[in-house]
């Protein structure tokens, strides 16, 4: 448990001088960076024929209950760049919380614009979803308090105001929040150093290195791949079995995921938390806003190796993964991984074309208009549709859902979309059948195209659980 999140003993911030930093986004160098290790600029030699060079950041847990959203500068690897940034660091710092708890984090918005946070997977009530309606202001304050009421899994946190979501989670406003339970623990999954929060994304430089966002109403793809805000990263690891919890933090892009030795993944979760049990997956699409829970196993690489971490579909690089330390680990992971409780008998089917670039069922999203009422506590059968323009990544708020069945385009679920989701890859000509019921929570939520740039431009609708 991380007492220090959970402390009711928070300080709302007022005014923090937002005006001083001037009146771009962006300063450079007007907030030092705060929570980022200087690294070396000397590339290192890398594996075979590679590149990589710089090592792989681990943003630090959130050890106070305070996160600000402000101008920083980070380092990249080759060069440092203005950013915008939770508490100094980018990504963000990763929340762990524990089911069970009360957490209650004082937000202060140091932006020059509005923002609120939203934790993406986590089930809360209404006031603490950062919800584009609840804005703070420059130089406000908000305490999101919520129980954690669901199983294990890896969320995260981002902003999400009105219209302006895309170009603060490209500018570095991203972080992981990681919830344990009693269950997973009694697996005994790699922990400390072996289990590795990755955030995926893809982003643009200028010739200086400076972060850039350039937005295209299709959806920004970059050229240069981060793994937690380095480029071109590596990570030592040991001869042993690790845990990577894999979030695809792009704007738009979708990844691919495979390793370079062709070895296969072994899947144990992802969005909604762990699988029934483990599969063996050789690669993995996976959209923006989706987790994986992945096991790879070191042991039989000899030290002085490396396994690079790669995205088939740019055939990008993304990390490699350096076995520099030979140690004795006999871990073996149980056959069950988890119970899930299959949702069955929807009571009726609501349908949703993802239209264009901007559209949910020909609307475009209106902060003030209602779309549709759900009733508490029902199954229900909920179908996303698209003809094109994809990939759509549909999600959700208020609730995990299960997959039921995809046709057309793909035409087939994949290993990485049994359990709870909260997001899904419609690509183009695909209808994906899901099941949800809202159990937890009445009040308002979003279902959205995670893809930012159409969020922004209105693939988005208020629904309210009554
Ligand atoms: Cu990750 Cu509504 O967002
Ligand atoms: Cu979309």
């Amino acid at each position: 448990m991380n007492a220090t999140i959970l402390s009711p003993n928070l300080t709302r911030r007022g005014f923090l001088g937002a005006g001083a930093l001037g009146s771009g986004l962006l300063l450079a160098g007007s907030i030092p960076a705060l929570g980022r290790a200087t690294v070396s600029a000397q590339p290192t030699a890398g594996g075979a024929g590679t590149a990589t060079g710089y090592p792989l950041y681990l943003p630090p847990a959130l050890t106070t209950a305070a996160l600000t959203a402000a101008a920083a500068t980070v380092d990249f690897g080759p060069a440092t760049s203005p950013v915008l940034a939770y508490n100094g660091s980018l990504p963000g710092p990763t929340v762990r919380a524990r089911r069970g708890d009360s957490v209650s984090i004082a937000f202060t918005n140091r932006l020059t614009e509005p923002t609120t946070v939203h934790w993406h997977g986590m089930v809360v009530p209404t006031p603490a979803d950062g919800n584009p309606r609840d804005a703070v202001a420059p130089g406000g304050g908000y305490t999101y308090a919520f129980p954690i009421v669901q199983r294990a899994c890896m969320n995260w946190y981002h902003p999400h105001p009105h219209m302006l979501t895309a170009e603060q989670v490209a500018y570095g406003l991203a972080g992981a929040f990681i919830v344990n339970d009693a269950d997973e623990d009694a697996l005994g999954l790699p922990s400390g150093s072996r289990e590795l929060p990755l955030v995926i994304r893809d982003a643009d430089f200028d010739r200086n290195g400076t972060l850039l966002y350039k937005p295209t109403s299709t959806g920004y793809e970059g050229k240069v791949p981060l793994v937690n805000g380095t480029r071109a990263p590596y990570v030592n690891v040991q001869t042993a079995v690790y845990r990577l919890r894999v979030l695809n933090g792009a704007n738009g892009r979708v990844f691919r995921l495979a390793l370079g030795t062709g070895a296969a993944f072994t899947l144990i979760g992802n969005d909604g938390g762990l699988l029934e049990r483990a599969t063996q997956v050789g690669s993995i699409e996976f959209g923006n806003g989706e987790r994986l829970d992945l096991l790879v196993d070191f042991r039989g690489v000899p030290v002085g190796g490396s396994v690079m971490l790669t995205d088939l579909n740019t055939g990008w690089d993304l990390l490699e993964f350096r076995v520099a330390t030979a140690v004795t680990d006999t871990y073996v992971l149980p056959t069950a991984l988890s119970t899930i409780t299959h949702l069955t008998n929807p009571v009726r089917t609501r349908d949703f074309t993802f239209d264009g670039m901007s559209k949910i069922n020909g609307q475009i999203y209106s902060l003030n208009r209602i779309d549709f009422q759900v009733p508490f506590g029902q199954v229900e059968r909920w179908r996303f549709k698209t003809g094109g323009n994809a990939p759509h990544p549909v999600h959700v708020h208020g609730a995990s859902f299960q997959v039921q069945s995809r046709t057309g385009g793909r035409g087939m679920l994949f290993p990485w979309e049994a359990g709870w989701k909260d997001t899904v890859l419609l690509q183009d000509r695909e209808t994906v059948e899901i099941l949800i019921r809202f159990d937890t929570y009445r009040g308002l939520y979003l279902l959205h195209c995670h893809k930012l740039e159409h969020e922004d431009a209105g693939m988005m609708a208020n629904f309210e659980v009554i």
